[in-house]
Formats: C-alpha cells, sequence, structure tokens
C-alpha cells in the first residue's frame, strides 16, 4: 500500500507547519538564537501539528548542518538533508526516543527514560524525548518525571504532548515553556488537501474537498485520513461521493434545507426529507448537524462580529449565507425551531423510525 498522505506531508520544517504562527516564530528565533529550551508542552487538539512540531525540535538541535554550519543556523530550520535529519524523519534515530503514555501509563518507559537521559547522546547532538499523550502518565510516573525536569542533563530536551492540559501537575507545567496548538481552519485544510490531492493526482471537486475538511473539524490529520480512503474509489471524487461514504451532508445542502424551513415551506421542506431518506442519508446526522448550523444561523443574526470567528470553520461564502438566512426568520421562531430539533434529536436517536421525530418537528413548527 503506498504511503498515508498524513505520513508522507508531514511537515519537514517549520514553515510547513500551517496554523500555528505564533508557535512556529518563537521555536524558529530560539533555533536562530541556538537557544532551544529543555522541557517543553505542547497542548492542543488532535492533529494539529504537535508530534510533527516535536520531531522538528529534534532534527533542530540534532541536525548536523546546524552544527556545523553557523550561517545555516542562523536560518532557524532543519536542513533535512543530513544524516541527522533523514533518520529523525524515517524515525530511526537513537536520539529521538518517542513514549506513548497512553498504551501503558508509562511507568517502566519513563523508568527507562530517567536511566537513558543520563547516557550521551550517539551523535553528539541532543537527546529529544517526546512524551505523546502525556496526560495519561500516573502519578509515580509524573513522580518519575519530575525529578528529571528538576535538572535535565544539558544534552537532552523533553517534549510533553497533550490534547489536556488540566490534567498535567502544575510541578510539571511550572517547569515547561507551553505551546498552544490551534485546530485549523476549514480554508487551511482545503488549501493543504488541494496541493495533497493535485501531487498525488487525485482527481476531487472543490465541494468534496470542502466537506471533508468540515468533517475533520480542524485536524489535518483526520482530513488527509479521510482523503486517503475516499481516494481508493478513483476516477473523479464529487460532493456526493464524500456524502455517501462518510453519511454527512455538505453545507450547501443544508442551507438550502435551513431555507426552506425558515421561508417557512411545509410541503417543499418533507419533500427535500423524502429525498435524503431515499438517497441514504442519514437522518440523525442530519438533524445534528441541522442543529449546529441554525445556531450559528441564530448566534449570527444577534452578533455579526461572530462571522470572523466563525470563518475558522466555514468558507466565507457559507458565512455569507447564514447571515442572509438569519434575515428571513425572527429570533423567536429560530429558538422555537432550534429546541425542536435538539428535542426530535434526542428522540430519534432511539427511535426505530429515525426520520420520523424530525418529520414530527417541522409539522409541528411550521403549522404553529
Ligand atoms: N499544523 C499543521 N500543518 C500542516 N500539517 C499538519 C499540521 N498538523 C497536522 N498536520 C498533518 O497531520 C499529520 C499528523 O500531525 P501530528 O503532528 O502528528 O498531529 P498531533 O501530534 O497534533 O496529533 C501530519 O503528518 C501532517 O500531515
Ligand atoms: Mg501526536
Ligand atoms: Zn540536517
Amino acid at each position: 500500500m503506498a504511503q498515508a498522505l498524513y505520513r508522507k506531508y508531514r511537515p519537514k520544517k517549520l514553515e510547513d507547519v500551517l496554523g500555528q504562527e505564533t508557535n512556529v516564530q518563537i521555536l524558529k528565533n530560539a533555533a536562530k538564537a541556538g537557544r532551544i529550551g529543555q522541557a517543553y508542552i505542547f497542548y492542543g487538539p488532535r492533529g494539529t501539528g504537535k508530534t510533527s512540531t516535536a520531531r522538528l525540535l529534534a532534527k533542530l538541535v540534532n541536525c548536523e548542518k546546524r552544527r556545523t554550519d553557523p550561517k545555516f543556523a542562523e536560518l532557524g530550520e532543519p536542513c533535512n538533508v543530513c544524516a541527522a535529519c533523514r533518520e529523525i524523519d524515517a524515525q530511526n534515530s537513537f536520539d529521538v526516543i518517542e513514549i506513548d503514555a497512553a498504551s501503558n501509563r508509562g511507568i517502566d518507559e519513563i523508568r527507562n527514560l530517567k536511566e537513558n537521559i543520563r547516557t550521551a547522546p550517539a551523535s553528539g547532538g541532543s537527546k529529544v524525548y517526546i512524551i505523546d499523550e502525556a496526560h495519561m502518565l500516573t502519578g509515580a510516573a509524573w513522580n518519575a518525571l519530575l525529578k528529571t525536569l528538576e535538572e535535565p542533563p544539558k544534552h537532552a530536551v523533553i517534549v510533553l504532548a497533550t490534547t489536556e492540559y488540566e490534567k498535567l501537575p502544575p510541578t510539571i507545567t511550572s517547569r515547561a515553556q507551553r505551546f498552544i496548538f490551534k485546530k485549523l481552519t476549514k480554508e487551511a485544510i482545503v488549501k493543504k488537501l488541494a496541493t495533497e490531492a493535485k501531487a498525488e493526482k487525485i482527481k476531487i471537486e472543490e465541494p468534496a474537498l470542502e466537506l471533508i475538511a468540515a468533517i475533520a473539524e480542524g485536524s489535518v490529520r483526520d482530513a488527509e485520513s479521510l482523503l486517503d480512503q475516499i481516494a481508493s474509489l478513483g476516477g473523479t471524487i464529487a460532493l456526493a461521493d464524500v456524502e455517501r461514504i462518510t453519511g454527512r451532508t455538505g453545507l450547501a445542502k443544508i442551507a438550502e434545507f435551513a431555507a426552506l424551513i425558515l421561508k417557512k415551506d411545509l410541503p417543499a421542506s418533507l419533500a427535500y426529507l423524502s429525498v435524503l431518506n431515499e438517497e441514504g442519508g442519514n437522518p440523525v446526522q442530519f438533524t445534528k448537524d441541522l442543529i449546529h448550523y441554525l445556531r450559528k444561523v441564530l448566534s449570527l443574526k444577534l452578533n455579526p462580529e461572530l462571522k470572523k470567528i466563525f470563518e475558522r470553520e466555514l468558507t466565507r461564502d457559507e458565512a455569507e449565507i447564514m447571515q442572509e438566512l438569519g434575515k428571513i426568520a425572527d429570533v423567536a421562531f429560530l429558538v422555537a425551531f432550534e429546541k425542536a430539533l435538539i428535542r426530535a434529536y434526542s428522540e430519534m436517536r432511539y427511535s426505530p423510525f429515525a426520520a420520523t421525530p424530525l418529520e414530527i418537528a417541522l409539522v409541528e413548527i411550521l403549522k404553529s
């Protein structure tokens, strides 16, 4: 099987890490000045670049070109061609140790780390320990790690990556530099996917990419994995293919349906649902998507400033359409409808007639 997209397109330089500009800037400056710290916490949702950036840090401290060529070191990027860089990329460097705290809560690993960290690195650079899912470490493991963090050997860097910062003990967090990784915007993900699709000769239409990016909810890795899966269909991938495979509905369709409701067109709304059903759409997921959609319509109506925030997960056109839809109905109607949908959603999850609660909600709210 071909190499997974998310591995093949892992950022090779700090410049490739998208959407984390502040982190990139700080790390690059530290690298330029030769002042990379010894303890870092990378915190944020999955698939936003924590592991990638930790490996970049490992390359920055171990790159042979950086260590021997001061002019090059001033650029603050790894060379990606020296043996050290290549070994780290291939994940077979003796000096970069990745520990998955989720697999066995890390007690043996931290014990090993404590012994292993004392010995000098094989290459003469630094040893870099990347502890993934760090929030899963047990109390005993934290205690063991704390001693090391208090006085790390000069040749060691420790990176703790986590999705749950609150679960790290304060004794640990106070000894490390914290970097927050943010979800990527839908637009940034679409752009990266489009570049990869082009390079891989995957033919895919823009709305299909947009739905993949929306489903990924800010995680580049999730988006890349989904694209991988869908690309195996071959041919030109259209929105309908993504809808069929994921059971999700593109935002354009949800907007279309929302417009029918807000115009209080009951016959057309019911017809729309029956077509959705026939096409094998998932009414539970559809209702959920609709709830999220109308929530944004309502919020935008009440506070147009929110558009800037919503544009992280919507394209500009999509945000505009939402705003326009908000003008059709009044706030009371939107609230009543949202309530009816939430009720329908909780009913349909246990109902053998999944689509019915949604239809009933439509009838009730549009007839009253
Ligand atoms: N900020 C980003 N910029 C570009 N690609 C990214 C970014 N974050 C994640 N990716 C993509 O997702 C893959 C997994 O990222 P990773 O760094 O392992 O995420 P995390 O550790 O935060 O879960 C990468 O190989 C890359 O293809
Ligand atoms: Mg990771
Ligand atoms: Zn190098």
